[in-house]
């Protein structure tokens, strides 16, 4: 079980049930612009599209808190169905009021090694082009572009980002 401090934050991994799910769901809707103005059921429903994609998959959710208990970050990721060497970094962010304090390169660094030492041989992850900062991150942390995605409902390109552990 991962549990660690970084500054005041307690970074912990959250478990797959919706009770503990529902913080990770609600925050992403508050990281993503995009998404700020979902329903409560849209929300609720993600929290069990995470559930879902994770459950019997190798999955782990990282979680960073304030000392009151409120989720300021999330990174979540899981083993590919069909490249089974694959850990895929699919979603996370930080709280507008959290970022710049190195919460998410604390994330991204705890994710790798657990990844290593469950014999991942590399971590996949889809940026948007236009996401300047998560992409400068995973470029400092050793990613590298190794294609991209045109989407057919979003102007845009996702660009397919590779790291070896
Ligand atoms: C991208 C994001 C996760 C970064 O989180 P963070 O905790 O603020 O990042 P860190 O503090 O760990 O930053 C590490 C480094 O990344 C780079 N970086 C982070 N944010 C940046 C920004 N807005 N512009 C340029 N570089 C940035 C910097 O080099 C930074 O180091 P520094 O602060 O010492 O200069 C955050 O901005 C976020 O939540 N964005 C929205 C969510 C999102 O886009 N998710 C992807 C889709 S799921």
């Amino acid at each position: 079980m991962i549990e660690c401090a970084h500054g005041d934050y307690r970074i912990r991994e959250i478990g797959l049930t919706l009770p503990e799910l529902a913080p990770v769901a609600e925050l992403h809707h508050e990281v993503l612009p995009s998404r700020v103005y979902a329903t409560a059921d849209k929300k609720a429903g993600f929290a069990e599209e995470i559930r879902a994609s994770l459950e019997g998959r190798d999955g782990l959710v990282l979680g960073a808190f304030t000392p009151d208990g409120r989720l300021a970050a999330y990174k979540l990721g899981y083993r590919t169905g069909n490249r089974r060497e694959c850990f895929y970094s699919w979603i996370g962010g930080v709280h507008p009021f959290h970022r710049r304090k190195g919460l998410y390169r604390a994330l991204t660094h705890l994710q790798h090694r657990w990844a290593l030492q469950q014999d991942f041989k590399y971590v996949e992850t889809h940026t948007w082009g236009d996401n300047a900062a998560m992409l400068i991150l995973n470029l400092q942390e050793g990613f590298i572009a190794i294609g991209a995605i045109s989407s057919p409902d979003r102007a845009g390109t996702r660009i397919i980002l590779r790291k070896p552990l």
